[in-house]
């Protein structure tokens, strides 16, 4: 379980403060998979920032299974939005950086969970190569492979398939979602798409304006549904969710001026 209680985050330097984050007050169960939703600037990255344990420097209380968030102590995968595979390594020494890490010992059931998560997202043929010889989608896998390889207690995502053309992005989605079926990792991923979220968010999270604090946390009723893209319930959450957005955020610029 992760605990978030009041948290913000105020970006500080000599010329000004900016109040970037929150409060904001969640829990978010083992094994759940949370899509955030929210406008340009409102502080989903400072968010998985600070989750991530990049921003130290923040108010409130993250508390992940009773021990204060921290890298040093728990496992968490971070996929940014450019991926951040190291390119002076190879796609096998990138996938594996994390165990190196760690220390953890290359045993046979290490090995296999590995070659299985390298086999199904398709990237055995490229383990060889430098992440600059890889395509924007192989990428994506390679770094999907190297967040799982790593079995994050918290897997966070910073918009992880904005940069895909659309069919590869609804490729990279599936591809995801059976692996999350597998391991179960407790997920936090930004999007921009409503229908990303509802694709792939057991729970959806819409935060206001900046300072981001939590408008909605809608329970997905349709996570998991086979061939949900032709579902019609699919289209009509999806509806609800931008009508929702809209009005929010027309409210909340009304209420500013
Ligand atoms: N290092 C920084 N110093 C000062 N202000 C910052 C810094 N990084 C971000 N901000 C400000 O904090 C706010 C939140 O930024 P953040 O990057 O978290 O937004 P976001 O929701 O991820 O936006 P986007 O959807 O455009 O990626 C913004 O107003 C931004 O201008
Ligand atoms: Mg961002």
């Amino acid at each position: 379980m992760l605990n978030i209680e009041n948290l913000s985050v105020s970006y500080k330097s000599n010329r000004n403060n900016v109040h970037a984050l929150g409060p904001i007050t969640m829990k978010i169960e083992s094994g759940d998979i949370i899509a955030i939703l929210g406008p340009s600037g409102c502080g989903k990255s400072t968010f998985l920032h600070v989750l991530s344990g990049i921003i130290k420097d923040y108010a409130g209380q993250a508390v992940l299974n009773d021990a204060r968030l921290n890298p040093k102590i728990h496992n968490i995968g971070f996929i940014p939005q450019n991926f951040g595979l190291l390119p002076w390594r190879s796609v096998e020494k990138n996938c594996l950086l994390s165990l190196k890490i760690k220390g953890k010992p290359y045993t046979e059931d290490v090995k296999k969970r590995v070659d299985y998560i390298i086999n199904k997202l398709n990237i055995a043929e490229l383990m060889d190569r430098y992440p600059r010889e890889l395509s924007g989608g192989q990428k994506q896998r390679a770094a999907i492979a190297r967040a799982f390889i790593m079995n994050p207690d918290l897997l966070l995502m910073d918009e992880p398939f904005s940069a895909l053309d659309a069919l590869t992005r609804e490729e990279a989605q599936e591809l995801f979602i059976s692996l999350w079926n597998q391991y179960k990792p407790t997920t936090v991923f930004v999007t921009h798409s409503i229908e990303e979220a509802i694709y792939m968010g057991k729970k959806i999270v819409i935060m206001s304006n900046t300072p981001g604090t939590i408008a909605e946390i809608i329970e997905n009723p349709l996570f998991n549904t086979e061939n949900l893209r032709q579902n019609e319930e699919f289209l009509k959450l999806s509806s609800h969710i931008r009508n929702m957005i809209k009005e929010g955020w027309k409210h909340e610029i009304k209420e500013e001026n």
